[in-house]
């Protein structure tokens, strides 16, 4: 088949009618969590002032440095496609004079976001994120319950396998020591890093933590760990943010490594992931051993330095974002049932121009009663009518034609008993109601 001329960007995708339903169960599930713990809905703009993120997620992340939409205006701002919602969020917070409201603030989000990455499965260029942000809060119970939030809507959503990883990165008292340690570390091992990550380490040697690369990979492994080097604050908020994990029961692991892409995070790291296990056959089509792919469905973490890097103010905050493709994947591979979509009731057909006009307000009529009505006003062919409400499981089949238009009649057609019976047409919602409530 020759492809049409125009595609969508790269990367990016349409949400076509038959993933809408899966957005739509994400977001309800998502609105009634955030609505019980108290969360309020916020809607920040789609481009923003690309310095908010330079300085706000971090100037040597990828983020910034690669992935970023960034535009010049007619007016010389210089805009960016938003990456991610925290740092406008707190910018929001800001401008509005939100810290004279009262505190914690619970804000959530829902929206697209932007971010020039190579394309590959999972990854887009435009995708979706639930974010949950609490500002203003700095006890690790809410650090904990953060977690606990996005573990509930996944679970709601039926997704299994899940795997919580969390780590602690320190704050400006213990981090810098730990950097240098590493720094050192990998300073003595450069020649081994990647090309990304030796041109990384030097600006961030935490970024290194965070590659993928194999060579990297293995000098991690042997590297200096931050959890034996947090400062006494650090390791005891991290401390009764576990136990209070173990509390509520969540399947947490530890993982050192974990530093997260992004700049801003101070403390409590985190990421939920689901895993598929494929049990794969030998030669002899036998079940051998089992692969593992973990996928990545959210992350988070505090990020109590971020509001000094955009405003005047510290301001403690916590809270974490869901990837919507990422989660429809994964519901996707259990698979989700949905329940069908109700049948309508009655299917109005008509022939001719006049009852075309009184089909047009008699539809209307139904719609007021809120009566499931189908229509096929594109076609006049009656047997093409007859089929189509045959096929949308229509029980009762209205037919207006030239002689019932005139007469200001209608033939009711019981699909079922194949009965027909004249009714005059201002009686008809009416008749077909009666008829309803008789088969319920
Ligand atoms: P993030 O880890 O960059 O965090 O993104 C959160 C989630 O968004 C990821 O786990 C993933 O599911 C999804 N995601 C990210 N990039 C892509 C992509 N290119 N294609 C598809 N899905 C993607 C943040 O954005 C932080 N703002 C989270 C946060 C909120 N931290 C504190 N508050």
């Amino acid at each position: 088949m020759k492809q049409a001329k125009f595609q969508s960007p790269t990367g990016m995708h349409d949400v076509l009618p038959e993933t809408q339903k899966y957005f739509q169960r994400i977001y309800n599930v998502v609105e009634n969590m955030a609505n019980f713990y108290g969360f309020k809905r916020i809607d920040t703009p789609i481009v923003e002032n690309a310095e908010l993120f330079s300085r706000g997620v971090g100037i040597s992340t990828d983020i910034v440095q690669k992935q970023m939409y960034i535009f010049k205006t007619r007016g010389d701002d210089f805009l960016a496609l938003r990456p991610e919602g925290t740092a406008p969020v707190m910018r929001s917070f800001f401008q509005h004079g939100m810290f004279n409201l009262p505190q914690p603030l619970k804000l959530w989000y829902f929206g697209p976001f932007f971010r020039a990455e190579n394309p590959q499965a999972g990854r887009y260029r435009q995708f979706w994120q639930i974010g949950l942000e609490v500002l203003e809060e700095q006890n690790p119970a809410v650090d904990a319950q953060m977690i606990q939030i996005f573990y509930n809507i996944l679970q709601e959503l039926k997704i299994k396998n899940l795997i919580i990883e969390v780590n602690s990165i320190g704050d400006s008292q213990c981090r810098p020591y730990y950097k240098k340690l590493l720094s050192n570390y990998l300073r003595a091992r450069e020649s081994a890093l990647c090309g990304d990550c030796k041109k990384r380490f030097r600006k961030n040697p935490l970024r290194v933590l965070d590659c993928k690369d194999e060579k990297c990979q293995q000098i991690k492994s042997q590297a200096p760990q931050i959890l034996d080097h947090l400062c006494d604050e650090c390791n005891s908020h991290f401390k009764e943010v576990l136990e209070l994990l173990e509390e509520v029961g969540l399947p947490y692991r530890l993982n050192s490594y974990l530093v997260r892409g992004l700049d801003y995070y101070t403390k409590t790291v985190f990421e939920i992931f689901t895993e598929t296990i494929t049990k794969n056959k030998d030669q002899e089509g036998e079940q051998g051993d089992e692969s593992r792919k973990s996928l990545a469905l959210g992350g988070g973490g505090r990020y109590d330095a971020l509001a000094k890097l955009i405003g005047k103010k510290d301001v403690p905050a916590v809270g974490g974002a869901l990837g919507v493709e990422r989660i429809i994947q994964a519901m996707k591979a259990i698979p989700v049932k949905f329940p069908a979509e109700p049948n309508p009731h009655v299917f109005l057909a008509q022939l001719g121009s006049l009852a075309k006009r009184k089909s047009l307000k008699l539809f209307e009529d139904f719609r007021k009663e809120r009566i499931l009505i189908a229509e096929s006003f594109g076609r006049d062919s009656l047997k093409f009518q007859l089929n189509k409400a045959n096929k949308l499981g229509a029980r009762y089949v209205l037919i207006i034609g030239q002689k019932e238009a005139l007469e200001g009649m209608v033939i009711v057609k019981d699909m079922e008993s194949g009965k027909q019976d004249n009714v005059k047409i201002e009686k008809v919602v009416s008749e077909i109601k009666r008829k309803l409530k008789r088969h319920k």
